[in-house]
């Protein structure tokens, strides 16, 4: 049955990717055109717990910001309403289930159904709102594409973008001093943001979750370079990459919460020793998820956005929006949640780094 539409809101959750505007924009004009109003959720849920949290988004809201990065309605990766994190009585940390406070204020504010934009983390929460009775509609994005129901997710090719301009740029200075430079990327637990802009930006060396490396094959691949004359080197590290008999690195960071990193700084004091070529390590860190989107993530995201409105306007609750080249199809948001997507280590890419001479690590 089609539903009867007045009012929608749209949030964004989790971490940042370049094209979340571009979604709004999406979702905003093709709402309008069907006589619908959009109301923005300020950070993630929060704004809902708040006064003024909700704002309205018509069309001159959203004007001119297709390009821009970020998102004009804010996010957070904090704000999990159903692990809503509260002080007891004796100032101890507790996680509460404020779901119900989401459902009541999204009713209280008439809004008919949500579109729910974000990562595994935010996506996981719109599941569990359907759950509760919520018309939810989700929308996947993230830098790292690591979501296995969509083939891409917009953000990571711009992330991929940004991370082979930087290689590049370390190529001069590399050579430059004949130095090995490392570079820690993000991606989480999945390789693609390392492999692909490893492979674009030609690395020597590309080591990825996937594929645990050794020590020693990255310091012969290093050692095989100089013998030949050429005195530089370049290795690409995910920040989830972990040796052979070892474990991912976490690194504490502001706020108390543990991050995957510290890898790069690891591999190139090994590299140091075991080559004794000097060697210098960078995190290029949220760099790749700063700055606009490319016109590859725009129009993925303006079609994602376009895609989420059409199916509220069908009543196809519970459902995402992912990409099934050439098409936009929905799946059931449970099964989009169910499963990360890794480097299949037989994929393309991973033969063309192998048959382009790059090390793995293995
Ligand atoms: O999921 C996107 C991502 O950028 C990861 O690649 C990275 O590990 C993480 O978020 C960093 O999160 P934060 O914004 O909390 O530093």
């Amino acid at each position: 049955m089609t539903p009867n539409i007045r009012r929608i809101a749209i949030n964004t959750g989790g971490g940042d990717a370049p094209g979340l505007n571009a979604v709004i924009r999406a979702v905003v004009r093709s709402s309008e055109q069907r006589g619908w109003e959009v109301f923005g959720i300020k950070d993630g849920y929060d704004g809902l717990f708040e006064e003024n949290g909700i704002m309205r988004l018509d069309r001159s809201a959203v004007r001119g910001i297709t390009h821009l990065g970020g998102t004009i309605i804010g996010t957070t990766n904090r704000g999990d309403p159903l692990n809503w994190r509260a002080l007891d009585e004796q100032g101890s940390t507790i996680l509460i289930d404020r779901s119900q406070e989401v459902i009541d204020a999204l009713a209280a504010h008439e809004i008919d159904a949500l579109i729910a934009v974000g990562g595994d983390g935010s996506l996981s929460i719109a599941q569990a709102l359907f759950e509760k009775g919520l018309n939810v509609i989700g929308v996947p994005k993230t830098i790292d594409n690591d979501l296995a129901a969509t083939n891409l997710t917009f953000g990571f090719l711009t992330a991929v973008e940004t991370a082979t301009d930087a290689i590049d740029k370390l190529h001069s200075t590399a050579e430059a001093h004949e130095r090995v430079m490392v570079v820690e990327l993000m991606g989480r637990n999945a390789g693609w943001i390392a492999l692909s802009a490893g492979v674009a930006a030609t690395a020597d060396v590309i080591l990825i979750p996937e594929i645990p490396y050794e020590m020693e094959r990255v310091c012969d691949k290093i050692q095989e370079r100089y013998a030949e004359g050429r005195n530089f080197a370049i290795v690409v590290v995910a920040e989830g990459a972990f040796p052979v008999r070892g474990e991912p690195l976490f690194q504490r960071q502001g706020g108390g919460k543990q991050h995957l990193g510290g890898i790069g700084a690891l591999i190139a004091e090994g590299i140091a020793e075991h080559t004794g070529q000097e060697t210098r390590h960078l995190v290029l860190g949220h760099l790749q998820r700063g700055g606009g989107p490319n016109a590859q993530d725009r129009l993925l995201a303006l079609r994602f956005g376009a895609a989420a409105v059409d199916l509220v306007a069908t009543g196809r609750f519970g459902c995402m929006v992912a990409l099934d080249p050439p098409d936009v199809l929905a799946v059931p948001l449970a099964e989009a949640i169910a499963e990360t997507k890794n480097v299949p280590l037989n994929s393309d890419i991973l033969k063309t780094a192998r048959a382009l001479g790059t090390c793995m690590g293995d």
